[in-house]
């Protein structure tokens, strides 16, 4: 995409650009017509010879190709430089022939197309290539930022590790391929499946994430796959499982080796087949989801211990990416810990900044939870600090204090009563770990105050929620 194009007077350069190749130059020019109105900028060609110099020059992004030409057989073209077009193809052809249909698509054509063309099917196409096309000048971008910033969409990190993990998020996110994410607890996997889904021609779609741990192994079966009304006792309605609901969108299949051993069987047999059967139904139904699973085990120790299935790990292995432990990802901990404490200052409308001495008592600790463990922290610290971030204001055990310990609570002189009031609640809160009933007896106000309270802080907590 960096590749510059000679733009001819008077055409956008952002267009993307088609290439109709057809040796009958009529029908070339009605072709362009119907083309342009679709925002593509054209070039022609008629024949072989044309279409690499073409190709050369202009670097289009689709190129429409007629199998019958001069100088030799389009199919053929395709067949031996696909690797080299850097295009999309779809091929045109004068006369029908299910064979000829089946080999270009076997070819990894887009489309097959016969004269005369059907309009419709053409625009859909044409559409689909300027979609992909958007979604690669997206993901580009989004590498140019990164080299500045350290983020790649919602992801945070400019490591070494972090930015190889970047680059195959980029491969993979325009493909339909499995992913098998692996990495230590709170690494980050489910914010890779999210990326990756966003990045995808289906991030229109859902992405919808199972936690096969959390669900019992009796409903598991009818939560991915659905089941009909009546299919066992209380099934009442009929349901439709998580791949029929992640239609046109991508499931992440979360803590996979969780997932017990004869439904895997089933599943791998679904992913074979390409098509799926409701609990108790008897129609096959196809699936269009795309598949990621996660695991924060080793794979092939769990194949081992038969946790996983091979043939199962096989098939969604696929393309496996791994995350990095926060500490293998040499400063990103500094830049991660900017970027909390920059979103509960964002929406709870404060101001407050981090001292050297919290930040590296934040580095010093081993992070076992990584960064889920970070964002914790920080929010627990930006609940006890003051303006600004000391080192005693974040929570981390060190030895040397009592383990029960209260944390204290800084106040900076010209806090507003409303300000400290708030930090009190939240830190008495988070020093009982939740209990709102404790809290409130320490804090000596009713359980319902504190509830109104609460409820006024909520902006503040819908940042804070997660842990
Ligand atoms: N690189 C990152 N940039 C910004 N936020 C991140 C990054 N990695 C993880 N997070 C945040 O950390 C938290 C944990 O991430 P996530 O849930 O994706 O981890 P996980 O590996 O799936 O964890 P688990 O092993 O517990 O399932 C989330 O709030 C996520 O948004
Ligand atoms: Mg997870």
């Amino acid at each position: 995409m960096t590749t510059a194009r000679n733009t001819p007077r008077g055409e956008a350069p952002h267009l993307p650009l088609a290439l109709i190749v057809d040796d009958d130059p009529d029908f070339a020019s009605s072709l362009e017509l119907l083309v342009k109105r679709e925002q593509f900028q054209t070039r022609t060609a008629a024949s072989l010879a044309e279409t690499r110099r073409a190709i050369a020059a202009d670097r289009p992004d689709v190129i429409l190709l007629d199998m019958g030409l001069p100088d030799g057989d389009g199919l053929e073209f395709v067949r031996s430089e696909k690797a080299s077009l850097g295009a999309e193809v779809i091929v045109i052809t004068g006369q029908a022939s299910v064979d000829s249909a089946v080999e270009a698509l076997r070819e990894g054509v887009l489309d097959y197309l016969v004269k005369p063309i059907d309009r419709a099917r053409l625009r859909a196409t044409l559409a689909n290539v300027a979609r992909t096309r958007a979604l690669k000048t997206q993901v580009h971008d989004l590498r140019g930022d990164l080299r500045n910033l350290g983020r790649f969409g919602p992801m945070v990190g400019r490591s070494k590790a972090m930015q190889s993990v970047y680059d195959l998020i980029e491969r993979v996110a325009p493909t339909d391929a499995h992913v098998f994410i692996t990495g230590e607890s709170g690494t980050g996997k489910e914010l890779v499946a999210q990326t990756i889904h966003q990045l995808s021609p289906r991030h229109e779609g859902p992405m919808l994430p199972i936690n096969c741990g959390a669900v019992s192994p009796q409903l598991i079966e009818s939560e991915l796959f659905g089941h009909e009304r009546g299919s066992f006792t209380g099934a009442e309605k009929l349901h439709k499982g998580y791949f029929e609901r992640a239609r046109a969108g991508t499931v992440l299949l979360d803590e996979i080796t969780e997932m017990p051993i004869e439904l895997q069987v089933k599943l791998l047999r679904v992913l074979e087949a390409g098509v799926l059967m409701r609990v108790g139904g008897t129609e096959p139904i196809p699936i269009d989801a795309r598949v990621v699973a996660a695991s924060n085990r080793d794979p092939a120790e769990a194949v081992k211990q038969g946790k996983l299935r091979e043939d199962l790990f096989y098939r969604l292995n696929v393309f496996p990416i791994h995350l990095p432990p926060l500490r293998e990802r040499d400063d990103d901990l500094e830049l991660l810990a900017e970027h909390f404490l920059e979103e509960l200052n964002a929406s709870s409308g404060q101001k407050k900044s981090w001292t050297r001495a919290a930040l590296d008592r934040l580095r010093a600790h081993r992070m076992p939870g990584n960064v889920r463990e970070l964002k914790n922290l920080v929010q627990r610290a930006f609940i006890l600090a003051g303006d600004e971030i000391w080192r005693e204001s974040v929570p981390i055990a060190d030895g040397l204090a009592e383990p029960s310990s209260p944390t204290k609570l800084q106040v900076q002189m010209g806090s507003s009563i409303a300000d400290t009031e708030q930090r009190l609640i939240l830190a008495t809160l988070e020093h009982f770990q939740g209990d709102k009933e404790k809290a409130a007896q320490t804090l000596g106000i009713s359980l319902k105050t504190l509830y109104n309270r609460l409820n006024v802080y909520s902006a503040f907590r819908a940042g804070a929620e997660d842990r």
